[in-house]
């Protein structure tokens, strides 16, 4: 897969720092051009927002091998040596025409240009600028930096090649890009979601129902179903076992019935808009944007996570950075005798009702630190692939001390002792503000042929990394407690 080495992003509002945030999180380098000198401030929120998201997508990680973000006074300098160029300027087809001019005229001979543009037409768009067969729609949803389709959409001038480069570098950054064969008006979604926003807007002029029952209405049925099975999949299940025939020869003739207003729209007037409007800042309860930007994050990150446990739909897509960072990285281990081997801070979601890391996260921070050792010494998850593994056969954890959420957190490791099998390691968990010891983690690994399902002989090589380790920390003393018994002291 093509990486994306250095991304334009021309327009920072909304959708533009949406993208931003995506792609220095997926490790690009952007730089920014936006006239508006908020702009930043504007960007760093929404920067915020994203990586606020990712701590809660992955607890307790790193956010990894993340790109920089640097704002440029003219779209020329922000495009040059670009190999995306990513335009998400206000929707006038005359403003988008000005800015494709100027960027194809920055813009490498081999580069993306995609416009994030919701409805306008890519041909229009592209008519008159150099560079015109690089161009394309490349249409998002909001938040960019979590939502991962991408709509694509060539015009009169696009060439093949460029399509083709756009939808690997769209993936590369963990997205699902979708190729139209024909440029329309407004593409797929925002074809769907007008057709569902008219009806609803006739709904609420006609009296039948409010905003908030139009929305509980998708919220708690329909929107459920869409998020994982989308509309064709959903109503193949809607004729069970009779199957999908008879569910199309059932319901078809409804579509000859009076039920759809579709291609009529009610009288767009200050009466409409007030009634709208004010059913909206009911249904807000006075929460703000950046209150209700919190809470929907918070609800697709969880959405997502849920998709991923079952490898499905958005959540298959999902990239874990730690192990992108072991995929693209330098895995080699660090010099010197004091292997940090984990660092991060406590999540919300892993403490207890006093506040405080509830018992089981100590164990997932253990683990990940292991699992760093692992790929230190050849063990991580290519070498999993080969099936051979590391399986943990005993673990004793000592709670020293409290700690709360949000304080950074770091893990020492020390090799105790090791064999041609097995390895015991000891790790510390320091709080990083007060140094203080929050808890040990003892644990005896066993290296396993999995096909065998039986302990084996490591390799020689990750046996040489263990033994370096060994020499190193040869002077550290052994923990007081390694090796301790659990049980009650008599005095
Ligand atoms: N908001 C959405 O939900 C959404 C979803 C998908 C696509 N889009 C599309 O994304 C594009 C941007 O929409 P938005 O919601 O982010 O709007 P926005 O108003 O939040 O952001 C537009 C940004 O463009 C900047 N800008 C204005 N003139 C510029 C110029 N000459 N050069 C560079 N930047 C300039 C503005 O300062 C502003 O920061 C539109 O084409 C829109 O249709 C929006």
């Amino acid at each position: 897969m093509t990486k994306i080495n250095k991304a334009a992003v021309v327009g920072g509002g909304v959708i533009g720092g949406g993208w931003a945030a995506r792609l220095v999180l997926a490790g690009v380098d952007v730089a920014v051009a936006d006239p508006d000198p908020d702009a930043k401030r504007k960007l760093d929120a929404i920067m915020a927002n994203a990586e606020r998201a990712m701590a809660r997508l992955w607890p307790g990680q790193t956010l990894g091998n993340i790109g920089s973000l640097t704002y440029e006074d003219s779209i020329g300098a922000a495009v040059a040596g670009a190999d995306l160029v990513q335009e998400s300027a206000p929707e006038r087809l005359d403003l988008k025409k000005r800015i494709h001019q100027e960027i194809g005229e920055a813009a490498s001979d081999d580069v993306v240009i995609g416009s994030s543009t919701s409805g306008l037409l890519p041909s229009e768009i592209q008519a008159d600028m150099p560079h015109a067969d690089r161009m394309m729609v490349a249409h998002p949803y909001n938040p960019v930096y979590l939502l991962p389709v991408v709509e694509i959409v060539g015009g009169a001038k696009t060439s093949s090649a460029a399509i083709a480069k756009a939808m690997d570098l769209y993936t590369s950054i963990g997205m699902k890009p979708v190729h139209l064969q024909k440029e329309i008006d407004a593409f797929v979604g925002d074809r769907l979601l007008e057709a569902m926003w008219r009806e609803s807007l006739w709904l609420i002029k006609d009296g039948i129902a409010t905003a908030e029952t139009i929305d509980d209405v998708v919220r708690y049925g329909l929107g459920l179903r869409y998020a994982q099975m989308g509309q064709f999949m959903t109503y193949r299940l809607g004729g069970g076992e009779a199957g999908v025939r008879h569910f199309l020869e059932q319901f078809g003739p409804s579509l000859q019935w009076p039920w759809t207003k579709l291609m009529d729209v009610p009288e767009w007037n200050d009466e409409l808009i007030d009634m709208i409007a004010t059913q909206s800042d009911d249904q807000a309860k006075g929460k703000s944007i950046a209150e209700l930007e919190e809470i929907r994050d918070n609800n697709l990150v969880d959405i997502l996570k849920a998709l991923k446990a079952n490898d499905w739909g958005a959540g298959a897509l999902i990239q874990n950075p730690a192990e992108e960072s072991v995929k693209s990285g330098n895995n080699n281990l660090p010099d010197g005798n004091v292997l940090e081997t984990w660092s991060g801070l406590v999540d919300q979601s892993w403490t207890d009702y006093n506040g405080h890391m509830t018992e089981f996260r100590y164990l997932e921070v253990f683990s990940m630190a292991t699992d760093r050792l692992l790929v230190w010494i050849g063990g991580g998850p290519a070498y999993v692939e080969t099936g051979a593994s590391w399986y943990t056969i005993e673990t004793h954890i000592k709670h020293l001390d409290e700690v709360a959420a949000g304080k950074p957190m770091r893990v020492e490791t020390q090799l105790v002792q090791h064999d041609d099998k097995r390895v015991h390691l000891f790790h510390h968990l320091y709080g990083v503000e007060k140094g203080n010891l929050l808890a040990t983690g003892e644990h005896m690994l066993m290296h396993v042929d999995m096909a065998a399902g039986r302990s084996s002989v490591m390799p020689d090589a990750m046996k040489s990394v263990l033994d370096v380790i060994a020499e190193r920390q040869a002077d550290m003393p052994k923990p007081d407690a390694a090796g301790a018994a659990i049980g009650i002291r008599q005095k």
